[in-house]
């Protein structure tokens, strides 16, 4: 066994990474753990590149945890995933609260996603976060209320204008499989793209269950990539409802095998990200009650069969 990054490199990849978030840079174990190239070859700060994080209070900028995070990933020379510039969560009230009309709230957006890609430059970045609703509508947002769909653009313009070599994502969840939230997708890039929007990529956040790896995936990436665009897995965690057992424990291997053989099958899928690597700090079980055991290491930091499950997907 190589490692995951070692891995998916050999299998056409440019990275296999996991988000890490502040708090938890302390463990040293952790720390050592996540350095390891062999593994990890990419990080995404987890929660300290938000708004809420970045721009508390207007035209005020605070890169201190955000830095702590582009630091690590450069001195173990990982790829950094920038998350995120415009999402309708974690914003801090300036934003939601601050009855801006169309013309001001566009230029915030302007000013918040240059300063961002403009002070992590050469990166990959999610520069719009969870755009839809499940059945395929847009997501109701102070952007979406203020603006209307052109905050997309004018984020992605910005975006490109700061930094014309970063690699720019519009990332969702449960657009794993084909259907209406995934058409919605697709024709939101098709429109980009014919609009001359700059657009480079599809980010897959794929926060799946343990047995409901969507049977279309590897389609849905192929229609995706169609388009012109390239295409990550961003935020891959596959939860269960706890206890966990060893029978939970194989299938969630053969989940993990087969989202990776998905984008390994798929030449314009060049990524992909866990959400954390250890059971120790999954945002899942404080997200959904009575779930967690996500992740491909224990809250031990010890390897699950998940782990032998991704590096057969490779
Ligand atoms: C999560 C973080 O992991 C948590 O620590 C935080 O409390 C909430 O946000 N989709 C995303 C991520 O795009 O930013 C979210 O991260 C998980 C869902």
């Amino acid at each position: 066994a190589s490692g995951l990054a070692v891995a998916a490199k050999a299998a056409g990849l440019k990275y296999f990474g996991s988000a890490t978030d502040n708090p938890e840079l302390t463990d040293t174990t952790y720390v050592a753990q996540l350095s390891n190239t062999k593994d990890f070859g990419q990080i995404t700060p987890g929660n300290s590149m938000k708004w809420d994080a970045t721009e508390p209070t207007r035209g005020t900028f605070t890169f201190t945890q955000g830095d702590v995070v582009a630091s690590l990933a450069q001195k173990n020379g990982q790829l950094l995933r920038g998350h995120n510039c415009v999402w309708y969560n974690q914003l801090p009230s300036w934003v939601t609260s601050g009855n801006f009309d169309n013309a001001t709230l566009t230029s915030i957006i302007q000013n918040h996603c240059s300063t961002l890609v403009g002070h992590y430059k050469g990166q990959i970045w999610d520069v719009i976060n969870e755009p839809f609703n499940d059945d395929g509508t847009w997501r109701t947002s102070v952007f979406y209320t203020t603006t209307g769909q052109s905050y997309v653009a004018t984020a992605l313009r910005a975006a490109r204008a700061a930094d014309p070599a970063a690699k720019l994502y519009i990332n969702d969840y449960n657009i794993e499989g084909t259907g209406a939230k995934s058409t919605a997708m697709v024709n939101l890039v098709k429109s980009l793209k014919a609009q001359g929007v700059p657009i480079d990529g599809i980010g897959i956040q794929a926060h799946l269950i343990v047995g409901q790896v969507p049977s279309t995936l590897q389609a849905n990436i192929q229609q995706f990539t169609a388009l012109g665009v390239e295409v990550a897995i961003t935020e891959l965690d596959i939860r269960m409802t706890l206890p966990s057992t060893d029978a939970l424990l194989a299938q969630q291997k053969k989940d993990y095998q087969t989202v990776v053989a998905a984008c390994k099958a798929v030449s314009g899928c060049i990524g992909v990200t866990i959400w954390d690597y250890t059971d120790k700090y999954s945002w899942v079980p404080s997200t959904f009650s009575g779930q967690g055991a996500a992740l491909p290491w224990d809250a031990n930091l010890v390897k699950k069969p998940a782990y032998d499950g991704i590096l057969a997907g490779f």
